[in-house]
């Protein structure tokens, strides 16, 4: 690849409204962070004290800390009302055993007790367990199975579909709304709040790779570091900024940048429950007057695919946007610049790297196709097979100096695959394929690995050829992320019938609800091929998915 590859685009130049604001925040360090937690006075710290008590004990306990709409309206609670919440919960996680350590799971629809409810298990310093609200049976069981969960928090709803017979460890369900009968006043002072070191766990989230089942990715309460700076720098977080994460808290943006990082900074924060809506989420934007806005390019493109609905809106008070989980097209962003006024800007991470390392900052330009630039105090690296940086403009491995302060702090119970992600001295592997120009802007090339990125969701192929094989119809499957226009890929599966089958759409269909069914809505292939052979390695018989897919771009490429 010719190393001046983003000399044919063109800049956006940085907004300098913004910088103003950026200065504020230039010389906040990783330090800094740390004076201003808990951390820095005593060595121990609470997340959750962090996010929500510190606020109130710092004089701010009647600024509004959550707006949450849904069909019926907007309610709205201050940081006092937020903390007298947790406390409430944290009484009741305490009065039902819940010791430091334990891993408790929450399953709720975006609400604000999902966030209550995460905040208080961390209060009482049990490691939380956010779960995606569209989880299916399956999903739920091998998550909790994983780290032997012993509480899950949940409503009466979605608790059909968790199968306790399945999961020995699970002993108590807590539902929110016998929580919210109970008459107990919850200003507790901070006798909940459990103290604990830098290094004790703070929050699970499961994520797929390419082969076995989905890994418990944990986190440890020094990341709270890691979102303080990240939320003042990159999403540039001020007192009177309302913050808007579309994200669900099961997925690591929606609790580090949908809870952690804006409540970290003060900010009020919207919590909109329900599934995308076009005239929905403009007239959010307007009626609550959002300034921050963090979405993923799916929901860009679907907007871009609504023409001039944003003009009967009025979005002025939008200040910055930003995006994660997948490849933003340049289009998009020229789209956002040209009819919404604001720039979008890219941010790169993952699960496990538990915040921000590659952004746009608010005050730099943008050059569209690129993620952004390392994070000041990170450093990026691109590294070929030996582990060796590359020069500018040569694909290779994306890599990142390790630690830092949000890095992961194990892959539970797996040691082999925590270790597999930092096989080259000193650096974490991210398993992406990328680029950097002269001026060190990152540019996204692909995945090393068969991971499949669907509207910013991580599916793993294993998981959803592992349940296309449980319906009695499918002898074999191989699963691959088919490029899409609007999802960047949607989940594909060719399938071998067994004898006594015979294919026909009726067959499809009932296969791929069966995975939807059993496994979850985001992970069920929105495709399926039935044929007579799938291709293998000839020593192990191992499907070759790479075939597979190639063979789908090189489809799309005859189509176009
Ligand atoms: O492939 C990269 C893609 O999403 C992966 C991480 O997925 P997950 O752990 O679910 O976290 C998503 C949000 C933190 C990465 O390995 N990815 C993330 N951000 C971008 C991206 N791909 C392209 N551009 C991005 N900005």
């Amino acid at each position: 690849m010719s190393s001046n590859v983003s000399s044919h685009i063109d800049p956006i130049e940085g907004d300098f409204h913004l910088t103003n604001y950026q200065k504020t925040h230039d010389n906040f360090s990783w330090e800094d962070a740390k004076k201003l937690l808990s951390y820095g006075k005593t060595g121990k710290l609470n997340a959750a004290y962090e996010t929500i008590d510190r606020h109130v004990d710092e004089g701010y306990g009647e600024k509004i800390a959550l707006h949450y709409v849904d069909e019926n309206g907007t309610k709205s609670l201050t940081f006092r009302e937020v903390k007298a919440e947790t406390d409430k919960y944290a009484q009741i996680l305490k009065e039902n055993g819940v010791k430091k350590g334990d891993r408790v799971f929450v399953f709720l629809p975006k609400t604000a007790e999902c966030y209550i409810a995460i905040l208080s298990v961390i209060k009482v310093g049990a490691i939380a367990g956010p779960l995606f609200e569209a989880f299916m049976e399956d999903a739920i069981k091998d998550r909790i199975n994983d780290c032997t969960g012993s509480l899950l928090i949940t409503d009466h709803e979605l608790v059909k579909r968790v199968p306790q017979a399945d999961i020995p460890s699970l002993e108590t369900i807590l539902y929110v709304e016998d929580i919210a009968k109970e008459d107990r006043t919850g200003n507790h002072g901070n006798e909940l709040v459990e103290w604990v070191d830098p290094e004790d766990g703070l929050i699970i989230h499961y994520t797929s790779g390419s082969t076995g089942k989905p890994k418990g990715v944990l986190h440890a309460h020094r990341s709270t570091v890691h979102h303080i700076v990240t939320g003042k720098w990159v999403l540039d977080i001020h007192d009177e900024d309302v913050y808007w994460c579309t994200s669900h808290p099961g997925w690591v943006t929606g609790s580090v940048y949908g809870l952690f990082a804006p409540w970290l900074n003060r900010a009020t924060i919207v919590i909109q429950g329900g599934r995308f809506k076009a005239e929905n989420w403009y007239q959010l934007m307007e009626d609550l007057k959002v300034t921050i806005w963090y979405s993923a390019p799916t929901a860009f493109r679907m907007l871009m695919s609504q023409g001039d609905l944003h003009e009967k809106y009025d979005l002025s008070s939008l200040r910055h946007v930003l995006s994660v989980g997948e490849p933003l097209n340049p289009e998009v962003i020229t789209w956002a610049h040209k009819k919404l006024q604001v720039r979008i800007h890219d941010t790169w991470w993952m699960t496990e790297t538990g915040g921000h390392l590659i952004v746009n900052l608010p005050s730099e330009k943008i050059k569209p196709g690129s993620m952004g630039r390392a994070f000041p105090g990170i450093e990026v690296g691109i590294l070929n097979a030996n582990g060796e940086k590359l020069p500018a403009g040569e694909v290779g491995q994306l890599a990142v100096k390790a630690p830092w302060p949000g890095l992961m702090k194990e892959i539970w119970g797996n040691e082999d695959k925590f270790k597999s992600y930092f096989i080259y001295e000193g650096w974490y592997i991210s398993g992406d394929l990328a680029y950097q120009d002269e001026e060190g802007h990152v540019f996204f090339q692909g995945r090393s690995d068969d991971m499949i990125n669907s509207a910013g969701e991580r599916i793993g192929p294993f998981e959803v050829e592992s349940k296309l094989i449980e319906h009695p119809a499918v002898a074999e499957a191989g699963v691959v992320g088919k490029p899409d226009e609007v999802r960047g890929e949607i989940v594909k599966a060719f399938i071998t019938l067994r004898p006594g089958f015979l294919a026909s759409d009726n067959l499809k269909e009932e296969i791929r609800l069966f995975v939807r069914k059993n496994l979850s809505a985001h992970a069920a292939p929105r495709e399926i091929e039935i044929v007579e052979d799938l291709p293998k390695t000839k020593i192990s018989g191992k499907i070759l998915r790479r075939q597979l897919k190639a063979l789908e771009v090189e489809k799309q490429a005859v189509k176009s």
